[in-house]
């Protein structure tokens, strides 16, 4: 747990600039390069809701904007208010993620209360990737 301090408190504060006035679900992520810098991104949501953004895609195309290429970790943090749970990224994210990282990309969720680590094989096992297209 005093491990992930740090990832933790920088995805809440990511999470703090949500905008989801639609949802009212915050969520906040820290994306960590392979080199230890940190990209922080909040889900963005929009009047035409598909148009919405999810957190973990803000901070990755942040970190490919400017050049970033290798990824050890990923912080999700999201609830309603004061209200977190383990928000385990969507599907699209895993599949954006998966472009990117690689499957032993560390996934660490918190709940307020307690942290749950998983990686991204084990939450898209099989990914669809370039090599398919081979
Ligand atoms: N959301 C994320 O930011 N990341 C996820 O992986 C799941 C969902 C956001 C999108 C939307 O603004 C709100 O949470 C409710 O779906």
């Amino acid at each position: 747990m005093e491990k992930y301090e740090k990832i933790i408190s920088l995805a809440l504060m990511a999470r703090e600039k949500s905008y989801a006035p639609y949802s009212h679900f915050n969520v906040g992520a820290c994306l960590v390069t392979s080199e230890g810098k940190a990209y922080l991104g909040c889900n963005i949501e929009n009047a035409s809701y598909g148009e919405t953004v999810c957190a973990e895609r803000v901070a990755l195309f942040k970190a490919i904007s400017e050049g970033e290429k290798s990824f050890s970790s990923i912080c999700i943090v999201g609830g309603k208010g004061d209200n977190l749970s383990f928000a385990y990224p969507c599907g699209s994210c895993r599949q954006v993620l998966w472009e990117h990282c690689s499957g032993d990309l560390a996934v660490i969720l918190y709940d307020g209360e307690g942290v749950e680590i998983t990686t991204l094989e084990k939450l898209l096992p099989n990914g669809f990737s370039k090599n398919n297209l081979k």
